[in-house]
Parts: structure tokens; C-alpha cells; sequence
């Protein structure tokens, strides 16, 4: 199939192409997302297959108005309208009870919840008007490869298994939104970070959980089913690296005696340090700049997986803050995290 690239003058093709059950990706503030009607089958399954996407892991809807999720559920509760008014559109993920037979099986993937965002793209929300009805939006990637930043990154992965990509553009934040669970016994959870923080939450409706910090077995605490699968991953090794620049100093010493050739991802004084000794890099931004690491994050991997070179070492950040989110997907792609 021809993957069509499609622009603000485009739109309505765009639409018209998932209103008839096909795969049009979409740009977010956070990745790309493989988009399709929430309600039917054919196109919701036309998107697992695209990805390679085991059918256990359900897909967060995406709507283009607070009425749409009102609409989708059996009980809208409070705390929902307070995080829709403070964060919508915006980068947070917020999971509830869909009425029934109102969205494909496969969007929940065998669980009794739905996941809902509402992002901050103005081409998406437009797309989504124009569609009529929410659509679904994992990352636009091919499972297990980074998410997609750019418009490029999803052709990279599926140019030519997809109808469609509308370009918006580089993607602001560059890490996934942050999933809430508003449906646990222990109150809400979140089960994925991202940059809209635990504090900013709380700020809004009081004390909540992260799955991390819940008390209870491994086996009973609350799951996203995504986040059980390896992630991200680039063909080449990638190796985490924290603290000071003896560290890396000592490591950066190791690999050249190796003989292996190194591919360096951190900070511009890093970079300055190393660039002589690394066969590739890509800069991070100035040193402790938590927001540039997560936008860059995922397409350093993906540059640097293409430079010839053997292995990939990637600044790590403190789990703090926005730093989490990072955390999160930096060891999900790395074999070793040396601090
Ligand atoms: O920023 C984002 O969230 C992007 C953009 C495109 O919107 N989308 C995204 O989707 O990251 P995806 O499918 O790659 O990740 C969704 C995560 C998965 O870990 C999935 O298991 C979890 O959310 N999830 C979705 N629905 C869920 C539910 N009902 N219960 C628990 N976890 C759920
Ligand atoms: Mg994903």
C-alpha cells in the first residue's frame, strides 16, 4: 500500500481515509500515534497488525472534546472534570469505565477499563473534529522500536503497512503521557510517568499513588499491560550512565580497549568532553535540561542506532520530576544502568 503524507490542506482526505477503517497516523505533543476509528473492529485490528502490537495491550482513545469521554462512560467522576480542566488538551492519560459495546473489543484488550487523552496537537484535534468519533493512538512505531517524534520516524517503521501519516511537525514533549488510573481500589495510580508530574496532580485532586511506591506484592499492584514488554529498543546495545565525569571517564577508558566503537548521547559538556574519543553523538542539550532530554531522548536512539558504531551510551537523569519519565524509558532500552 502507498503510506499518503498529509498536511493542514490535506485533513480531509486524512479523515475520510480512517472513517473508512484505515490506518492514518497522527502527531500529539508527546509521539505520533497510529490512529483509527475507536469503534470499529476492522480498523482497531488493521492497527495491532501494523505494529506488531500483542493483543493483550489495550489503546488509549483520543478525543477531540471532554463531551466525547462524558459520552463513553458510565460515570464521569469528579476528579476526571477537575484533570480534564487542568490538563486537557495535554499530555495526561486518564483511564475509566466505557460503557459497553460502545468501542471495538480490541481497544480494551480483555480489560473492563478504557484509557482517554485528549492531545494537545491543533492538526490532531481538527482530524479528530472531522473524523466525528474519538480514535485510537498507540505510539506509531513498530512494537519495540523507539516511539516516533517525527513524521519520518513513522515512515521509518511503517511506510508502505499504513494509509496514511499527517505531518505536524517535530513533537514537543517526546515522551509518552503520563497514565492515570482512576479506577483502582487505591485511589488513583499512576501507571506510567510522564512529564505532567505526581505533584502537579496532586495539586489538582489530592493525594495519589504511583504504582512504584504501592505497598502491596508485585503480583496485586495495578498494571498498564504495556509496560511489561521490552521497549524501545534499538538493534545496538544501549548502556545508561549516571553521575560525574570520572564515571564516564572510566567506562568511556574500558570500551576503547576494548576496541569497541562508541556512540555517545548526553549534555553539550559531555559531548565536548568525549567527542574524540566517540565515534558518533548527539547532544542532549545544556547539562540538567530534563525537558530537551525527554524531547530528544527517542530520536537520539533512533539517529544513533543508524551511526556505525557498537554500542550507545546515554546520559542518565535523577528520578525526580520530569527526570522519572526519562528514567522510565532510558531503562527500558538499555541493557545496563552504571551509576
Ligand atoms: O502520549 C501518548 O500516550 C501516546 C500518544 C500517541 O498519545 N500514546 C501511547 O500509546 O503512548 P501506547 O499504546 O504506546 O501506550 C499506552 C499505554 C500502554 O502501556 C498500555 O498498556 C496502557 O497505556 N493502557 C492503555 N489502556 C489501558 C487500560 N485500560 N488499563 C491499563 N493500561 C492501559
Ligand atoms: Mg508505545
Amino acid at each position: 500500500m502507498k503510506t499518503e503524507i498529509y498536511q493542514k490542506d490535506s485533513l480531509e482526505q486524512a479523515a475520510k481515509q480512517l472513517q473508512q477503517e484505515e490506518v492514518v497516523a497522527f502527531p500529539t505533543e508527546t509521539v505520533y500515534g497510529l490512529g483509527a476509528i475507536a469503534s470499529s473492529q476492522t480498523a482497531v485490528e488493521r492497527v495491532y497488525k501494523a505494529k506488531g502490537r500483542p493483543s493483550d495491550n489495550p489503546l488509549i482513545v483520543h478525543v477531540s472534546s471532554v463531551e466525547q469521554v462524558i459520552d463513553s462512560v458510565t460515570d464521569f467522576p469528579e476528579m476526571a472534570q477537575k484533570l480534564a480542566d487542568s490538563f486537557w488538551p495535554g499530555p495526561l492519560t486518564i483511564i475509566l469505565h466505557p460503557k459497553e459495546n460502545l468501542f471495538a473489543k480490541a481497544v480494551s484488550a480483555g480489560l473492563p477499563t478504557a484509557s482517554f487523552r485528549m492531545p494537545n496537537h491543533p492538526l490532531t484535534l481538527e482530524l479528530i473534529e472531522r473524523v466525528g468519533e474519538p480514535i485510537v493512538g498507540p505510539s506509531a512505531n513498530k512494537s519495540t522500536r523507539p516511539s516516533p517524534t517525527s513524521a519520518q520516524h513513522v515512515l521509518d517503521d511503517l511506510d508502505g503497512l499504513i494509509s496514511g501519516v499527517v505531518d505536524g511537525g517535530v513533537t514537543s514533549v517526546g515522551v509518552e503521557s503520563t497514565v492515570l488510573d482512576l479506577t483502582s481500589p487505591y485511589g488513583p495510580v499512576i501507571l506510567r510517568p510522564g512529564v505532567i508530574t505526581k505533584e502537579e496532580i496532586e495539586a489538582v485532586i489530592g493525594k495519589i499513588v504511583d504504582k512504584d511506591d504501592l505497598t502491596v506484592s508485585e503480583a496485586e499492584k495495578p498494571k498498564a499491560p504495556g509496560m511489561k514488554y521490552r521497549h524501545y529498543s534499538p538493534v545496538k546495545p544501549v548502556v545508561a550512565i549516571a553521575g560525574e565525569q570520572a564515571l564516564w571517564q572510566k567506562e568511556m577508558d574500558q570500551l576503547v580497549a576494548k576496541g569497541e566503537k562508541i556512540a555517545l548521547m548526553a549534555n553539550t559538556e559531555l559531548v565536548a568532553a568525549f567527542k574524540d574519543v566517540a565515534s558518533a553523538t548527539y547532544t542532549l542539550g545544556e547539562p540538567g535540561d530534563i525537558t530537551a532530554m525527554n524531547r530528544l531522548l527517542f530520536d537520539g536512539l533512533r539517529v544513533l542506532d543508524k551511526s556505525d558504531s557498537d554500542i550507545i551510551l546515554v546520559e542518565a537523569s535523577p528520578k525526580v520530576g520530569q527526570g522519572l519519565a526519562y528514567m522510565n524509558r532510558l531503562e527500558k532500552a538499555a541493557v545496563e544502568y552504571i551509576q
